[in-house]
């Protein structure tokens, strides 16, 4: 089933755009993509560096039909669907960073913010926003420490096709969101990990308002939380935080 792809050149931010059309009553995997943003937003109160003409800016509206405590999947799984849709448009080994950061050659090439709104007459709303560098050239990248920013012609040394990227992630995400509505959150989490691009690396997480969690990455969790096994042999089970290599 085909659903509208809205196009622009410019908006502020495609997950306010989407947003808008979902509570407007658009239908799920409605989508939303700009060439480029003024005001592009990453996690955590970050900025998403936007230029015109080089990367992939989309947003996907979401009615998903799951119980609340696959919320937290719903995310793993837009990552999973934009590590698969790299892949195989690109043949590059994209793997994912909890909870979806997209790595290639351990260096971030794209990432996934999910936002959502719960209306007081209406069901939960939530947006998929993706930001791939696909021909983005390395000096017009973004100034990163760890996990430095690349892009798909920088690891490829060619140019990608932005519409083969949207169009796969959107498939993927369709595909996904189907098992996870028809009870696969196990399946889900076991491609997740399979991508997992941190399995078995020394891992330090930082927590709003929590400890900090020093360990081995063990992969998620059937519910989503990563895992870091500490060296007194305790396991945690992180819902949200920060994830950086112990170097
Ligand atoms: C991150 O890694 O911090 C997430 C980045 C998400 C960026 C995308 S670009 C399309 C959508 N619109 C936004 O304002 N943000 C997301």
């Amino acid at each position: 089933m085909d659903t509208p792809i809205y196009r622009f050149k410019e908006l502020a931010s495609t997950n306010d755009e989407a947003m808008r059309l979902a509570q407007g009553g658009a239908p799920a995997f409605t989508a939303v993509v700009a060439d480029s943003q003024s005001s592009g937003r990453g996690r955590n109160g970050r900025a998403w560096v936007s230029p015109g003409g080089t990367g992939l800016y989309a947003s996907l509206v979401l009615h998903p039909a799951v119980r609340a405590g696959d919320i937290p999947l719903l995310t793993l799984l837009c990552g999973l669907s934009a590590a698969e849709a790299i892949r195989e448009t690109t043949a590059l080994d994209a793997r994912i960073k909890w909870p979806n950061d997209i790595l290639v050659n351990m260096r971030k090439v794209a990432g996934i913010l999910c936002e959502a709104s719960i209306p007081a007459d209406g069901d939960p709303i939530a947006i998929a926003g993706l930001g791939v560098n696909v021909n983005t050239l390395p000096r017009d990248l973004p100034e990163r420490p760890l996990f430095p920013a690349t892009s798909l012609v920088a690891e490829s040394g060619h140019c990608h096709e932005r519409e083969e990227i949207l169009s796969k992630w959107i498939e993927r995400t369709r595909h996904w969101t189907r098992v996870l509505e028809s009870g696969g959150a196990r399946e889900v989490v076991a491609a997740w990990n399979a991508l997992d691009a941190l399995r078995g690396a020394g891992i330090r997480v930082t927590q709003a308002g929590g400890p900090e969690v020093n360990g081995t990455e063990a992969g998620a969790d059937a519910e989503g939380r990563l895992l870091v096994l500490a060296g007194d042999g305790a396991l945690h089970r992180i819902l949200a935080g920060d994830v950086k290599l112990n170097v």
